[in-house]
């Protein structure tokens, strides 16, 4: 048999990085040959490392924090979504072409459409934050024609140069935090105060028990942001899906197949829950 087609995942810290598995286990499922490792980039050294990858004859990479940017700036050619996020998370080596690619809001949009079943067309959809994170989505997000798409942030000027940025796509406004104080339908916390277990200063009034509340990132425990959702009745869910289905939308970029997510996640949610 030849060897196993090798994909990778560059990051600065890797080492808990969960593609590895998730990857392992979509190969697993649609009988792939393919191998998916961690690789650690130097913070100097992301260029370097896909050129001695790509020399190596590896096929593909997903790219974590801090090297997003880079992924960007490196890449021959770039999918609409890649260029509306600035930011790439998905490389695809074919000889010297790198396409760089951008999975992560398509990756919220199925986890929120698909699996959890909430429909953001023609609903009131708040996103909190205007970094990366944030700005990563937002296509997707007016893909699926919302109502309303609001941007809050605690600096409010980069919120409104996304809304600027956005604003030929769809219904896309810039709030401060203090402004956003109508009920929606889904709060999406695009924020990185749930790493340091803030919650982001939002108006009491926007959650209610209609409200669907997201947040991205994921945890054994849920984030500061969904116990208070939760405590106003609203349905709660993290990131983890999106987790899964980012990956799920790369390995469809360099395999053309789409694996069972559900089985994969199933799987995930267990292993945070024993550890
Ligand atoms: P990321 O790539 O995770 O989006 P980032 O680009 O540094 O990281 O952006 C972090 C986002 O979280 C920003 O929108 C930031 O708000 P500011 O632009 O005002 O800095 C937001 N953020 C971080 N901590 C926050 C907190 N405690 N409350 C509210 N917003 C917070």
């Amino acid at each position: 048999m030849n060897a196993p087609d090798r994909y990778v995942v560059i990051g600065n810290p890797i080492a808990h990085s969960k593609s590895p598995e998730i990857h392992s286990r979509f190969a697993q499922q649609t009988a792939q040959h393919l191998v998916y490792e961690r690789v650690l980039a130097p913070l100097d050294g992301f260029v370097q490392t896909v050129r001695n990858l790509v020399a190596q004859g590896c096929k593909g990479a997903n790219v974590t924090v801090p090297f997003k940017l880079d992924a960007y700036a490196l890449a021959t050619t770039l999918t609409e979504r890649a260029k509306a996020a600035g930011a790439v998370n998905t490389l695809k080596f074919d000889g010297n072409a790198i396409l760089g690619d951008n999975t992560d809001g398509i990756g919220l949009v199925t986890d929120i459409v698909h699996n959890a079943g909430v429909t953001i067309e023609g609903r009131k959809v708040l996103l909190l934050g205007a970094g990366g994170a944030a700005r990563g989505v937002i296509l997707p997000l007016l893909e699926q024609r919302p109502q309303q798409l609001v941007i809050a942030n605690r600096t409010v000027s980069k919120a409104e140069e996304l809304a600027a940025q956005f604003a030929t796509q769809g219904p896309i406004t810039a709030s401060t935090f203090d402004g956003a104080r109508e009920g929606v339908d889904i709060v999406i916390n695009a924020t990185s105060a749930s790493l340091s277990s803030d919650l982001p200063p939002i108006a009491p009034g926007i959650i209610g028990t209609a409200t669907f509340a997201y947040d991205m990132m994921y945890g054994k425990e849920p984030t500061v942001f969904m116990h208070f959702a939760a405590e106003r009745g609203a349905s709660v869910r993290d990131g983890l899906g999106m987790l899964v289905e980012q990956a799920a939308e790369a390995f469809y970029v360099w395999r053309g197949m789409r694996p069972d997510t559900a089985a994969v996640y199933g799987v995930l949610r267990a292993s945070l829950q024993a550890a």
